[in-house]
């Protein structure tokens, strides 16, 4: 098999962990895809997957409802790894014995030492005893015929089990997750030596391959795609260009609301790119649609529906199109396959409102098979520069929700010169663990003094971030002298703050933005 067809599909029975199997997969350097379990098993056979990972979940096997598997998938010939929940069902379907949790005393969560059979298959790369992540109620109490404990625990006497004549292995705990010591070295094991994976997918195969494939996909036809400058879109841009040239035109809205210098440098670098580029200069109609408000949903409301308004004219303008681009990656695309029903919190703004907009026939996602970090590998692929494509998050609504209460333009230029010398100094300081950071101008006026004079004039808030998913944060811990720096350069370079003050709250109670 090429190595850029190798495939590995994991089916998703719900954990929280299921992300993280595909990353490892992905690290290992083996193309796999994240699939619901009722995934039907024509398709599952079409996707052509040399191994199959059943994830953990939530469920437990006696449930009427629990999630169940086709058995044919036992019948394809390829190796199969249950994990948790899927070693559970693989026990169960195969003719085993699970025992439900109420009847255990030792249920186990956490960090739990584990014995390995180091003769076995699965266990042969690593040592004899190490802590695995343990997550589970239930627990398999016999193993069906023709398979062999291969691990156990002092609550789990088949926290590993194989049946190498058929490739069937299943483990109890965790291998994704980073405390199961020698995980990474089990998933390995399974997909290069029992599999049999050359694991040579890379991201410079990649870009090749996805170019080829939208080539074959746009042929003579025309593309439009929504360019807000941010790592998704510029990627998804750089990738499209390559592949179809001037078949494709990149609108880029300037909202007037982005952070220093930034429009200038989406125009600069896709002004060199083989595309149509055009950049709709909306500042002033975006100031008068704010003007007076103060509201923040009502400004994240504004922008989103003016953002679309002036797409729309600028669409028309180029007439109808084949295709419609968009940045989606593939943590949206999971999410939204799972249903997620997390509240809202804040109006998001994106570009997903568009097509029922725009004149097109399909749309294209040409990442929405990829990873952020891999998003930002392909960036590096394709020649996009470092600053662009390693971008912290960075709002739909951009500095129009950095700036409390109504936004003018004057606040807007404090602000962005005030944020361009607290990033820059963080980045120089190499803060560790700063995920996000930025400045907020508050519309609280305080008394200072400088020089001889009394000064009555804007605090400015300092906000930075560490996190891995944006969903909870804590404040970064940025060393007293950087914060030092970072003040004493702002009093002095930006005119009108005379206060600033750093954010300690973290998300939960507050959120990452201000507003
Ligand atoms: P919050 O403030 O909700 O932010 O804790 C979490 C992350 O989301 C970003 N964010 C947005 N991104 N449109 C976006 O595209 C928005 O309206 C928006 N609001 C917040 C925020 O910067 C942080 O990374």
């Amino acid at each position: 098999m090429n190595a850029n067809e190798e495939k590995v599909l994991i089916l998703d029975f719900g954990s929280q962990y299921n992300q993280l199997i595909a990353r490892r997969v992905r690290e290992i350097g083996i193309y796999c895809e994240l699939k619901p379990f009722s995934m039907p098993f024509e398709k599952i056979q079409g996707f052509g997957p040399m191994a199959i990972i059943l994830s953990g979940g939530p469920s437990s096997v006696y449930d009427e409802k629990s999630p169940k598997i086709d058995t044919r998938i036992f019948e394809m010939g390829i190796p199969v790894l249950g994990i948790c929940y899927g070693a559970q069902l693989m026990a169960y379907t195969l003719g085993g014995k699970v025992v439900p949790a109420d009847s255990l005393a030792n249920r186990e969560y956490g960090r739990t030492e584990t014995e390995f059979d180091t003769n076995s298959s699965l266990f042969g790369n690593i040592s004899s005893k190490s802590i695995t992540w343990m997550s589970h109620g239930d627990s398999v109490e016999r193993i069906p015929d023709g398979f062999k404990a291969i691990a156990h625990s002092a609550g789990c006497p088949f926290a590993g089990f194989e049946n190498t004549a058929k490739n069937f292995y299943a483990v109890q705990f965790h291998p994704e997750v980073k405390h199961t010591e020698e995980g990474f070295e089990i998933l390995r094991t399974f997909l290069m030596d029992i599999a049999g994976a050359k694991a040579q997918w890379s991201m410079a195969n990649y870009k090749l391959t996805a170019i080829e494939q939208i080539k074959a996909k746009v042929g003579d036809g025309k593309a439009l795609l929504a360019l807000s400058g941010g790592v998704d879109s510029s990627v998804a841009a750089a990738l499209m260009s390559q592949a179809i040239g001037e078949k494709l035109t990149c609108v880029f809205v300037d909202h007037g609301l982005l952070r220093k210098d930034e429009g200038d440098q989406v125009e600069e670098i896709f002004s060199n790119y083989p595309v149509k580029f055009v950049r709709v200069n909306a500042q002033k109609h975006f100031m008068d649609k704010l003007a007076g408000v103060t509201e923040p949903e009502r400004k994240r409301k504004i922008i989103g529906e003016e953002f679309i308004r002036v797409f729309e004219a600028e669409a028309k303008k180029i007439g109808a199109v084949d295709f419609l681009v968009q940045g989606t990656i593939y943590p949206d695309v999971i999410e939204s396959g799972m249903g997620s029903n997390a509240a809202v919190i804040k109006s998001h703004h994106n570009v997903g409102g568009l097509p029922d907009y725009v004149d097109f026939k399909e749309i294209i996602e040409p990442l929405r098979n990829l990873f952020k970090d891999e998003v930002r590998q392909l960036g590096r692929e394709l020649g996009l520069p470092e600053y662009l494509v390693s971008r912290q998050p960075f709002p739909g609504p951009g500095l129009a929700i950095r700036v409390i209460g109504e936004i003018t333009e004057e606040k807007l230029a404090i602000l962005r010169d005030a944020d361009w010398i607290f990033r820059s100094e963080v980045e120089a300081a190499k803060v560790p663990e700063a995920s996000q950071y930025f400045a907020v101008l508050t519309n609280t006026k305080s008394v200072g003094v400088m020089g001889d004079g009394r000064t009555y004039d804007y605090t400015l808030a300092l906000r930075c971030v560490s996190t891995s998913d944006f969903m909870t944060a804590t404040f970064t811990r940025i060393p007293y002298d950087v914060l030092e720096k970072v003040s004493h350069r702002i009093v002095n370079e930006v005119p009108h703050i005379n206060r600033i003050v750093y954010d300690i709250t973290a998300k939960p109670p507050a959120t990452v933005e201000w507003e």
